[in-house]
């Protein structure tokens, strides 16, 4: 099972100006990223915090929200289940791909379970000096750089393997 985390951070490395603040900041090539990975995975998890951040649950792809209310969140799947129980429940209905899509407590809480195989990130040529960072616990996680593309205005498209984790 491919489990990778999706993110676009600035580079001071704030993924967000505060919690209320959407990812709509990021370039144009970084978004078509998102969408082709996304949708190739079919299923993105992310926090209710960062749910609430978009206009509507993300078009044909499955949404699984992480959340501790048992509220139910049209055009989305809640869940609390930790990491590992969740990714065995989605391959065991088929799914071969998950996206992680944040924001930083859900970039924490899957990177720290073990269950991450593969990190996308984007850097962006923009400093915000303060805000929400990647992860927020600490970690010491060693990275295999896969790709790097440069666009034309100075954005670098990342993609790391998590070194010791099955795919
Ligand atoms: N630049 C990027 O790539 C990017 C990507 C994604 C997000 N972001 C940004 O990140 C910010 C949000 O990050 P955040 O860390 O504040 O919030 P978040 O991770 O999006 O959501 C936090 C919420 O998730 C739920 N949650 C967390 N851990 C849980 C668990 N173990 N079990 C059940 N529910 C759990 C809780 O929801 P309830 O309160 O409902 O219980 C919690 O309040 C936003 O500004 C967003 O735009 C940036």
């Amino acid at each position: 099972m491919k489990v990778f985390i999706i993110a676009a951070q600035t580079a001071d490395g704030f993924i967000a100006k505060d919690e209320h603040h959407g990812a709509f900041w990021t370039s144009k090539e970084d978004k078509k990223r998102f969408v082709e990975l996304t949708k190739k995975a079919g299923v993105v998890v992310m926090g209710s915090t960062t749910f609430k951040t978009l206009p509507r649950p993300l078009q044909e792809r499955i949404n699984v929200v992480y959340t501790r209310s048992t509220e139910e969140i049209p055009g989305a799947i809640t869940t609390s289940l930790p990491p590992l129980e969740l990714i065995s429940k989605l391959e065991s209905e088929g799914h071969k791909e998950v996206a992680i899509c944040g924001g930083a407590s859900i970039y924490d809480l899957f990177m720290h379970s073990g269950a991450v195989t593969h990190l996308y990130l984007t850097i962006e040529p923009l400093l915000f000096g303060q805000g929400v960072t990647l992860f927020k616990g600490g970690l010491n996680t060693p990275l295999e750089l896969v790709s790097e593309e440069k666009t034309e205005h100075g954005t670098l498209l990342l993609e790391y393997k998590v070194i010791n984790k099955l795919v």
